[in-house]
């Protein structure tokens, strides 16, 4: 029965675009949310520039990436070159500087894995996390963009995915399921997976763009006006695009041998990677990799537990996918 479900996929999908595309469209931020991200930027940068006139902020994340919703926090990255000063006293400097200037909430996270300061913005009503020299988290942002600009399929499925694990509650890290980043490099990896493929492999192709940053050398084709036909020989619409993506995650990934890899273009293998058994925390129970930090695996977080949690719902969707006649409902279900 499965193999059969794996192949045969059901024959009136075509109608299921208006409403995948509706929703679609529904998650778009306004323009006047990208305006007051500005403003928000605007005002932190004058008042960090009081204290270190040479620091600069790049937003980074959801925010950057083009792969935000509507109402997202907002992710900025400050960078300064001044090192001599540790990065906890930098945070707690910036924490005061953001209270006296009545941001609301402010909070450095100083132990976090990740060391950030949190503040709310009444005026714009905006939450945002700054963290200070992230530039790895800052490039993978222009590769996510630029990714999404190849092909508008990718924004629409990635943002259907989301949408899903938001409400099915699979889009938290700190119960063991997967970061939104994760999803939209699984998503990446199984459009470069279709055949014909629908985007091309960005880090396989010609150097346009390189930086190297704490000893990694993050270079990739760049120049996506070059590709704007690239995926036009598949006609794959999103409602087939997301059947298809839930079917491969539920019934066709090999979980206990393979990685997908955004930055080869393919499966490879965890034997080669040696994530075949569990090391210190990381249990490489779906392994993900990251397009630079080669040895890091966005599924490290998963654990014995939450995979069930993780592939039962993957199952749920591909079944809803296949057989519920208005799947839409059923599919973002709160749990
Ligand atoms: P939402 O906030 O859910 O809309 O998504 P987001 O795109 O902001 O993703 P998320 O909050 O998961 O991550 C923010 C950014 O952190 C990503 O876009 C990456 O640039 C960066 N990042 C780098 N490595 C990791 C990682 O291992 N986990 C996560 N979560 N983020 C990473
Ligand atoms: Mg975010």
């Amino acid at each position: 029965r499965m193999i059969k479900r794996q192949m045969q996929c059901r024959s009136d999908l075509g109608r299921l675009n208006a409403p995948f595309l509706a929703i679609y469209e529904s998650l778009i931020p306004a323009e006047e949310e990208k305006a007051k991200q500005k403003q928000l930027l605007t005002l932190l940068e004058r008042l960090v520039c009081t204290e270190w006139p040479k620091a600069r902020l790049y937003l980074y994340g959801s925010c950057a990436n083009s792969f935000g919703v509507s109402k997202s926090d907002i992710d900025v990255c400050l960078a300064i070159e001044d090192m001599d000063v540790n990065k906890s006293e930098i945070l707690l400097r910036l924490a005061d500087i953001f209270q006296s200037d009545n941001l609301q909430n402010v909070q450095a996270l100083t132990r976090a894995r990740v060391p950030i300061v949190k503040l709310m913005d009444p005026v714009t009503g905006l939450s945002c996390d700054i963290c200070i020299n992230n530039v790895l988290a800052v490039v993978n942002t222009k590769l996510l963009r630029d990714y999404a600009h190849i092909d508008a399929r990718l924004r629409q499925l990635a943002f259907i995915v989301k949408h899903w694990a938001k409400s099915r509650g699979v889009n938290e890290t700190y119960q063991g399921t997967l970061s939104s980043y994760a999803y939209v490099i699984m998503c990446i990896h199984f459009l470069q997976q279709r055949r014909p493929a629908i985007l091309p492999c960005l880090q396989e192709m010609e150097t346009t763009f390189s930086v190297t940053v704490e000893g990694v050398e993050c270079a990739f084709f760049d120049q996506i006006e070059k590709l704007r036909d690239f995926g036009s020989c598949n006609n794959e619409t999103i409602s087939q695009l997301v059947w298809a993506f839930f079917n491969y995650w539920a019934y066709r990934h090999d979980y206990a041998n393979s990685v997908i890899s955004i930055r080869t273009g393919n499966v490879i293998s965890k034997q080669g990677k040696d994530w075949t058994r569990r090391v210190g925390n990381d249990r490489h129970l779906i392994c993900i990799e990251d397009p630079f930090q080669v040895s890091h695996d966005l599924g490290r977080v998963v654990d014995k537990y939450s995979i069930k949690v993780l592939r039962e719902e993957f199952e749920r969707a591909a079944d809803i996918m296949q057989y519920d006649p208005n799947p839409c409902g059923k599919l973002f279900e709160p749990y």
